[in-house]
């Protein structure tokens, strides 16, 4: 199949894209930048030899799109691009919506003029909001509580809309839980520019010294050790799980959603302790104050996309193998098996 990946070379991108080309698909991706570099995709045509076209340009630019589906013919479209920070996402909630719902409004009217109908977006876990109870199943209530989460939920109910007009689309929405790590090559990697926001990107800045202390937000949570509890998704397996989509989307005129996640939490002590204990090095912390928008404790049922997709997570243990420095910049953290 010829799949367009939309955000291919960003950082759950570039993995889905190594994950398809070893499942013999041909990959274009179109990509602005603004939060990644053409380096990941050359490396992974270097692992590969496979060519991956690349297009450099916003989606929201409909053109340059329409030009692209004009001169392709694409099977399954799969949709990552985006902005993905919670906290800057309460501040630039503008700058969010915008983005993220025009990018997604032009490629899905570009996608229906040229009778492209085959979708996989990349949703988030944080459209439950804080949930009533843990495990989180697919048919929770959404309760977005930050604009980037509005926006994912925003994304699936235009989707939902989408499917409603009985024109064949077939689409597959995936929650994601905390995808961490990088593929096992070390190839390949999250990294992200400026202060990161996740937690396991942080740590990695940490242990390498270009940053001095890790802050931990909030300690006084309703959890054993009061820090906050998350389910660690190896990206690997993220990337795997969009395979598995493809291969079984849903019956035309459908939308289907799942969760990514192991179905296990840790909490933020937790995961320090294991990278401390893997790799050796020390991780100083300081507690900071809660960040808005931040839950307690959350972690993904994942009965349905196992029955469904047939799909379960690999990489359960977080054992970090390495910690590289890139040239100046780049940090990448290879997760193995345990
Ligand atoms: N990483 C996570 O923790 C996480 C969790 C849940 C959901 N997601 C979602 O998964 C998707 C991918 O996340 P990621 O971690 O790989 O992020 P990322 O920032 O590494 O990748 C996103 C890519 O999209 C590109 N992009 C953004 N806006 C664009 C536009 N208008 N036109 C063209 N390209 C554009 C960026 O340059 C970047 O390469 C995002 O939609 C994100 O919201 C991520």
């Amino acid at each position: 199949m010829h799949v367009l990946v939309t955000g291919g070379s960003g950082y759950i991108g570039s993995h889905t894209v190594l994950e398809l080309l070893k499942d013999g698909h041909q990959v274009s991706v179109v990509d602005n930048l603004s939060n990644s570099s053409e380096e990941s995709l050359r490396r992974i045509t270097k692992m590969t030899g496979k060519k991956i076209a690349f297009h450099n340009f916003d989606l929201v630019e409909g053109d340059q799109l329409d030009k692209l589906f004009s001169n392709n013919s694409f099977d399954v479209v799969m949709h990552f691009a985006g902005f993905k920070a919670v906290g800057e996402s309460v501040y630039k909630p503008i700058k969010y919506y915008q983005n993220n719902l025009d990018s997604t409004l032009s490629l899905c009217q570009v996608m229906s003029k040229h009778g492209v109908k085959k979708l996989i977006f990349s949703s988030s876990a944080v459209v439950y909001g804080p949930p009533d109870r843990v495990p989180i199943t697919e048919d929770m209530l959404l309760h977005p509580t930050n604009p980037y989460g509005h926006t994912k939920a925003m994304i699936e109910q235009i989707l939902s809309d989408i499917v409603q007009t009985n024109q064949g689309w077939e689409i597959t929405a995936l929650r994601y839980f905390n995808p961490i790590g990088a593929d096992e090559s070390d190839m390949i990697g999250e990294d992200p520019t400026g202060i990161p926001n996740n937690l396991v990107p942080y740590i990695s800045q940490v242990a390498v010294g270009k940053l001095d202390k890790l802050k931990v937000f909030g300690n006084d949570y309703d959890t054993p050790d009061g820090t906050g509890i998350r389910d660690y998704i190896h990206v690997t397996d993220v990337a795997k799980g969009h395979v598995a989509a493809m291969h079984k989307l849903p019956r035309p005129n459908h939308m289907a959603i799942y969760n990514l996640g192991t179905g296990k939490g840790n909490s933020v002590l937790e995961v320090i302790e294991a990278f401390k204990k893997a790799s050796g090095k020390d991780i100083p912390y300081v507690v900071a104050a809660r960040r808005p928008g931040d839950i307690a404790e959350y972690f993904a049922s994942v009965s349905k996309v196992k029955d469904k997709l047939n799909w379960q997570v690999e990489k359960i243990f977080f054992r970090p193998v390495k910690i590289l420095g890139v040239g100046s910049q780049k940090i990448l953290m290879g997760i193995a098996n345990s």
